[in-house]
């Protein structure tokens, strides 16, 4: 089989869905190029123009498709056994405010073009091959990741997911639109019971998903490709923290319940039991570096320069590859909490969003991708994810890998997020034929 990734076509369709964008052209110059933010939040206009364009490259490529009723898209290639279990590819194209333009995009496009190229090279797949563009990876909008993954993989109970509310308004994410999930997924045309979303275990035989690595590692090693041996396990918390506020310069010291200065001691509990937890991993002879925690988004109430701050909102996200580690930080963050209630006299809530476990690639598809980088002499990197995917829970239903092309600098979830049209051309090539071999399996 001679394989052709076309490797312009594919660029060329990258940078127009950069074009669909609600991001005003940056004016940091300080930023490298390619300088256009993407901001591409589920089911805004620009995410249906996406997904509207998404259909008609597949059906100009000659495939079948399928739209389920969260928005997942079914681009697929029946297979001359359409018993036989799927092989499935595939990754998201929502992206979060003020992004790049690879993330998510790169394993869509990505596959579509292995997929075509395969055709073109007159493949002729056992199994059926299916491009996923999966809902709202992003947990911008419902305020969790992964939705229509989650959803596919049974992680999600659907009776109770459409009550999900909207937090669209990028500005405030603390507030809500009053619209839930099954308001605005039905507003834009996606319509039936959540219900229909899961798909039974052993539907695929077989899942790979393409991104860039979001990470150094590979640039820095040198290495053209990473194949994802597990993905750590994620978790979300939203804080809120109630004190008293009153005029900042009538309202005396030691009279204050600040909600802001607890809040400030809390993100820095947070820091300092991560790093605890990566220290104790450390002496143990393990890596120390796989607890990560962030609190990404503050809202302080009022948020006046002359108002005592009387309620704070915060987000957590903590991530590890032992989810018992990252609850054994997180109990130590709570012994501070009830300390921090208690000697500065506000109350602070806890609301568990999501707290997931790791996902394990199956090792037959990490071998098959070995199998094939040895075959066309790539070299790669066997490696974790510390970002999540849809993968986490693709991997509920079937045996997953994942594949990593190198990006500058590991940066991504900024607009200079930057892969080489080399390595986007290579991470196809090793998709489509590692898709042909699981598919003639
Ligand atoms: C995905 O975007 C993540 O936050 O890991
Ligand atoms: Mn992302
Ligand atoms: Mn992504």
């Amino acid at each position: 089989m001679t394989l052709i990734i076309n490797a312009d076509r594919l660029l060329s369709e990258l940078h127009h869905l950069a074009t669909l964008t609600d991001c005003p052209p940056t004016t940091d110059t300080l930023l490298p190029a390619p300088t256009q933010a993407v901001t591409r939040i589920v089911f805004t206009p620009r995410d249906l123009e996406a997904r509207a364009w998404l259909l008609e490259l597949a059906h100009e490529a000659g495939f079948t498709t399928r739209v389920d009723p969260v928005g997942n898209t079914y681009i697929r290639w029946q297979g001359a056994d359409p018993d036989l279990g799927v092989v499935g590819t595939g990754s998201h194209t929502d992206a979060i405010p003020h992004a790049g333009m690879y993330d998510g995009t790169v394993g869509v496009l990505g596959g579509l073009e292995a997929m075509r190229a395969l055709k073109q090279a007159g493949f002729t797949p056992k199994r059926t091959l299916e491009l996923l563009m999966l809902t709202s990876e992003e947990p911008t909008r419902f305020g969790i990741g992964c939705l229509g993954s989650r959803l596919l993989g049974g992680v999600l109970d659907p009776t109770t997911t459409d009550t999900l509310p909207d937090r669209l308004p990028e500005s405030d994410p603390t507030a809500t639109t009053g619209l839930t999930l099954h308001d605005v997924r039905t507003a834009a045309g996606f319509t039936g019971p959540l219900t229909e979303v899961t798909l039974p275990i052993g539907y695929y035989h077989a899942w790979v998903e393409l991104h860039i690595e979001q990470g150094p590692l590979l640039e820095r090693a040198g290495i053209p490709l990473g194949i994802v041996t597990n993905i750590a396990a994620p978790a979300s918390y939203r804080f809120t923290l109630e004190g008293f506020g009153g005029h900042a310069g009538a309202l005396l010291m030691p009279d204050r319940r600040d909600a802001l200065t607890a809040a400030s001691e809390l993100i820095l509990s947070i820091e300092r039991h991560t790093l605890a937890a990566n220290a104790a991993a450390k002496a143990e002879g393990l890596s120390g570096v796989d607890s990560v925690a962030t609190v990404g988004s503050v809202q302080v109430h009022p948020g006046n320069v002359n108002s005592v701050p009387s309620r704070v909102t915060l987000m957590l996200d903590i991530r590890d590859t032992d989810p018992e580690r990252r609850e054994h930080t997180m109990s130590a963050v709570r012994a501070d909490i009830a300390d921090l209630q208690s000697r500065r006299g506000v109350r602070i809530t806890e609301e568990r969003i999501n707290a997931d476990t790791p996902a394990i690639s199956g090792e037959h598809i990490v071998n098959t991708l070995a199998s094939i980088c040895d075959s066309e002499h790539v070299p790669y990197l066997k490696m974790v994810s510390r970002a999540y995917h849809d993968s986490t829970f693709m991997a509920r239903l079937a045996p997953i890998a994942m594949l990593f092309i190198p990006c500058r600098n590991g940066v991504s979830h900024r607009p200079d997020e930057y892969s080489t049209p080399e390595s986007i051309a290579l991470g196809t090539r090793i998709l489509a034929l590692t898709l042909a071999q699981l598919a003639n399996e």
